[in-house]
């Protein structure tokens, strides 16, 4: 029956299916407010402003904690399946790119699968750290007492040193992240942006379900609430 429908209205007039999106609304979501969160971290964390060093950190780890999970069970490409990880798509793919191959497919490309994975790995591993570090006044992560005290021993001072190891690591990807965005603008004349605001446009299979959609906002709602939860563990001083 859908068949005969379709096929009739072809003759009429050409069929125009509604374009899906390439990232969907909780992703996009994700994105903005980690940028957020971690201007805000980083910020504070400079500012010495411990109160909110926490609340920006904390919303961080959460935020990663949703991407981990959007990446098993969210739209097509926000999934880690989806990624072209081996190095002969990396080779391929920029291979391809100098042969002046100038389109632009939905999804991560190769080389931007694997920033990705490099940004919430340096993040998550940042945010998880300073739960458990110090700043050798009163002010500490939430689990930091735990580190010391009754569970992993010294290792709060380890975890001290690895959050601010990893600093100058952050502002390196960061930098690259930039850097690759502008590359994308100024040489391949592909703007990357606006894909990450509105969703973009995937011309192929069917569009992305509402319940999915408002799932995944619920979801990275839920993890940022929890991750809050933690700064409720023992009693906090912001000096
Ligand atoms: C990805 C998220 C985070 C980022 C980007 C971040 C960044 C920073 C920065 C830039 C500093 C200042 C280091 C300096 O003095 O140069 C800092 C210090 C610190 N952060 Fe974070 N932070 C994050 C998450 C957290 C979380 C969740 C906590 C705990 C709730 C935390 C606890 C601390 C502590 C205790 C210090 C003081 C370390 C010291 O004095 O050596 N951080 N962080
Ligand atoms: C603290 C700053 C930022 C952080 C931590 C950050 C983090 C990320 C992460 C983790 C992704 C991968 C998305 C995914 O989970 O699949 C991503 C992608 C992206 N980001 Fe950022 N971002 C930052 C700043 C920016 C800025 C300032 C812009 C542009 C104005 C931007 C534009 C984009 C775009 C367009 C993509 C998609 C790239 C692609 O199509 O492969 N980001 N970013």
């Amino acid at each position: 029956m859908q068949k005969k429908l379709s096929s009739a209205s072809s003759r009429q007039q050409p069929v125009t299916r509604p374009a899906g999106k390439i990232w969907d609304i909780p992703l996009r979501l994700f994105h903005w407010l980690l940028m957020l969160a971690v201007i805000g971290a980083i910020a504070s964390g400079k500012t010495q402003n411990w109160f909110w060093h926490e609340k920006m950190g904390l919303t961080v780890l959460g935020l990663i904690g949703f991407r981990l999970i959007w990446g098993v069970v969210g739209t097509r490409y926000a999934r880690f399946s989806s990624f072209r990880l081996m190095p002969r798509h990396v080779i391929g793919y920029i291979r391809s790119r100098l042969a002046g191959d100038k389109t632009r497919s939905p999804g991560h490309a190769p080389t931007g699968a694997w920033a990705t994975i490099l940004l919430l790995a340096v993040l998550g591993g940042m945010a998880s750290l300073g739960t458990m570090a110090h700043n050798d006044v009163l002010f500490e992560g939430p689990l930091a007492a735990t580190a010391n005290g009754y569970g992993a021993g010294e290792f709060s001072d380890t975890a001290t040193d690895w959050h601010n190891a990893l600093e100058p690591i952050l502002f390196a990807v960061l930098a690259a992240h930039i850097v690759a965005l502008l590359m994308y603008r100024l040489w391949l004349k592909i703007n990357l942006v606006p894909a990450m605001v509105t969703g973009g446009e995937d011309k192929s299979p069917k569009p992305f379900s509402k319940t999915h959609q408002i799932t995944g906002v619920i979801l990275l709602l839920a993890m940022i609430a929890a991750a809050q939860c933690l700064g409720l563990i023992g009693e906090r001083y912001y000096f």
